[in-house]
Parts: structure tokens; sequence; C-alpha cells
């Protein structure tokens, strides 16, 4: 996430909810992403968390009153929205959401959403007891909202400041981080279903042994995350990783490569995909003759001796699927990388092939690509992960247009 957002400069609108708590933690977050911060909040908000926190948090002066004088013009709902990259309303309340529904303007807040120039982004983090989210006047007015071109974002389901339980609790900070990086993306996978693999795959000697790999799972997550900052709709099925799960798309978790090879098939036969992204590291074997109770040492001369079969290659079956989607592979190599990668896109039978170092890799926060398809290779220069992962995305959805 690291200044994702550098340059970009947000309002951030503030209305009344015990939620204003998540918000400070959110303004940090953003500073840190690199955006310029200005808080604007409503009486009501100042109820909740005050001005001072918020401009201790931002860095910059709070506004609260449509008859600021401190503006030059005093015409702070021109002036704060002219410069905006974008507006967040959040916490965005009952009241408020019927506010710009109707395009209200009894307060700063609303009289900037109101007054921003068209290309402005509005962004709206509803957060409301249950029955005042289920409430048709506030179903009407959201809906109105999404008409209008507002994005909402969530909420999501849960226990309630109340003590209710259910929906209208506002997505969490991070959460709101992810949304609003993604809302600067442009969606060049708009409408495009993603299948991706990540991370090592496990193959079991005993109940309590097995074969794994150094696959840390992130490069995957990394390219799973771009895709739906793109606009794809994403499953991501993973091996076992330390990796939380991912916000916006869903997971699918295994173990054996045999296990992820029939959640791949399954995903396939279910739903159309356009994509699939092979970046797990699969084993190539399974061990045969594994023991359903724990292998005991009897002695020191008494060895176990594991029989392996051949694990299915998830990525040359699907690419050999009578309609296969888009596919790219990857070859984690330890050397002779132009080489290994041109022919091992030719035995793939992949368009694309995403070639790195192993060692260089696994468990790293940083990588380097080379891209092989049928025009030659390409190179991406060690970057992090995410900068690695949205190029490469760039460069699918360019292939898929
Ligand atoms: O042959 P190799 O393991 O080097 O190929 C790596 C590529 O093939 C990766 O995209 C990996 O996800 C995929 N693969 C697979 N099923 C296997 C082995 C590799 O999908 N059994």
């Amino acid at each position: 996430m690291s200044k994702r957002l550098a340059g970009k400069k947000i309002v951030l609108g503030l209305t009344g909810g015990v939620a204003c708590y998540k918000i400070a933690e959110l303004t940090r977050a953003l500073g840190k992403a690199g955006a310029n911060v200005q808080v604007v909040m409503t009486q009501a908000a100042t109820q909740f968390i005050t001005p001072v926190t918020m401009q201790a948090l931002s860095g910059n002066t709070v506004y609260l009153d449509q008859w600021d004088a401190r503006v030059a013009n005093n015409m702070p709902h021109i002036d704060l929205s002219r410069d905006a990259d974008l507006i967040v309303i959040a916490p965005c309340s009952t009241d408020f959401i019927f506010k710009l529904a109707h395009g209200a303007c009894d307060d700063l807040l609303s009289t900037l959403c109101v007054a921003r120039p068209a290309s402005v982004p509005l962004l709206v983090a509803p957060a409301m007891n249950v029955e005042m989210w289920q409430n048709p006047a506030t179903q009407r007015n959201v809906a109105q909202l999404k008409s209008d071109g507002i994005q909402v974002l969530g909420p999501a389901a849960g226990d309630q400041a109340c003590g209710e339980t259910g929906m209208g609790r506002m997505l969490e900070a991070d959460q709101l981080l992810a949304e609003i990086i993604a809302s600067i993306e442009p969606k060049t996978l708009a409408g495009k279903r993603l299948l991706i693999t990540a991370g090592p795959t496990f193959e079991p000697i005993d109940p309590v042994r097995g074969i794994t790999n150094l696959s840390s799972g992130k490069m995957g997550y990394a390219i799973a995350q771009a895709a739906w900052e793109a606009g794809a709709d994403v499953t991501l099925i993973s091996g076992p990783t330390a990796l939380e799960a991912p916000y916006g798309f869903s997971r699918i978790q295994v173990q054996t490569a045999q296990q992820m090879y029939d959640a791949v098939m399954v995903q396939l036969s279910s739903n159309h995909s356009d994509v699939f992204i092979g970046v797990a590291a699969v084993a190539d074997w399974h061990v045969a003759n594994a023991s359903d109770q724990k292998i005991k040492k009897t002695c020191d001369t008494d060895r176990p001796q594991l029989q392996f079969a051949l694990n299915p290659d998830i990525l040359a079956n699907v690419a050999a699927l009578p309609v296969a989607p888009y596919c790219v592979g990857f070859a984690a190599e330890s050397e002779n990388l132009l080489q290994y990668g041109t022919a091992k896109r030719l035995k793939k039978n992949v368009p694309l092939l995403v070639g790195n170092i192993g060692h260089a890799t696994f468990g790293k926060d940083e990588n380097e690509l080379v891209l092989f398809d049928a025009n030659g290779h390409t190179h991406l220069p060690r970057a992090d992960k995410q900068t690695l992962a949205r190029q490469l995305i760039a460069e699918i959805a360019a292939r898929i247009q």
C-alpha cells in the first residue's frame, strides 16, 4: 500500500456516528499512503470525535462551517471541492444519505458534495443501525445514490454499537483504504472473471508431517488484489499461507495439489472464467503411501520408504480444455531463466508465461519478472510485489482486449 495515494487530495467528510472512531485510523493510513487529507465534519460528527483529533491526524485545518471566515472568498464549498481528487464520506449517516439523494445543501459537507464538479468521484461508507439500513426509505435513497454514480462502500454485517446485530456496520479502516485505492485504478478488467492460484501446496506424509515448499503466496495474493482493483471478479484458490483473507474477493483454501486441481476444475465448470493465472508453486509429486497414523521411529536403522506419484498439472490441464480461459503460467527457476522460460511456455501451451528466480522471490516482498509470449520476452525490473502485480495485470488486460 506504500504511497499508492501520493499526490492525491482527498476530502474526508465525517457525519454523526459511533464509527467516527475508525476514521482516526483511516486518516493516518491515508496520510501514510501519501494522500493530502482535508477533513470536513458535520456538527453531529463533532459529538463523536473532536476536530482537534482530526486536525492532528490529518495535518490540516478541519472545516465545520459553511460561513468559515478563514476561506478568503468565504466559499469553502467551492474551494474545498475544486482541487479534490475524490470525496469520501465516512461514516455516512442515514440522514446524510437522504440529503445526498435529494441534493440538500444545509451544511458545509452536503453543500460541497452538491457543488463538486462531475469529474470528482464521491464515495460513501454507510454506518447505521440494522433497522435504519433496512428501512425502505434508506434503501430507496441508497439506490438513488448508486444511480447517480455515487460509490457506496459496504456496509458490512455484524455486531453494532447499539447491541443489535446485522447489516449497517461501517467497513473497517483497512477495507476503506483498499476501496479508496481501488477507486483510482483504471478498470481495465471490468466485467472479466479471473481465477488465480497462489501459495505452496502441502502433500501429507502422515497426519502430522508433509512435503511443502517456500512459496509465501505473496505474489499470487498481490496479483489477485491488483486484478480486483482493476475491476475483475476474482476467485483466489490458495494453498496454506500465513496471509490474511483478502478483502473484496473470495478465497478458497486447499492443501494438496489434487485439492487445488479439483477446486480449479469446479470453479471453471460452474462459472465462465476469462483468465486463469497459475501462480501457485504446486508440488509435482505426492506421497502415494502416506500413512493414516503418525509414522513411528522404531529403531535408528528403520527408515520409512516413501513412494511418490505424479500430481496433475493444473495449468496444462486448464490450457488443454476445449474452451480454455486465457492462461498465464509462472516459472520459478534457479538459473537459465530466459532459456527455461521460453521452453516452459511452449511445453505448457500457454500464451503468457511469467518467469522469476525461485530463491529471489519465495518469501520476499520484492521480485523481478520476465514475461514470455509469442513475440519474445519483456523484463519487469525489480520492484515490490504489489507494483509488479499491477504491471502484470496491465499486460494481461492489454493482451485480452
Ligand atoms: O512445471 P512447473 O512446475 O515449473 O510449472 C510452473 C507453472 O505450472 C506454474 O504456473 C504452476 O502454478 C503450474 N503448475 C500447475 N500444476 C502442477 C505444477 C505446476 O498448475 N502440478
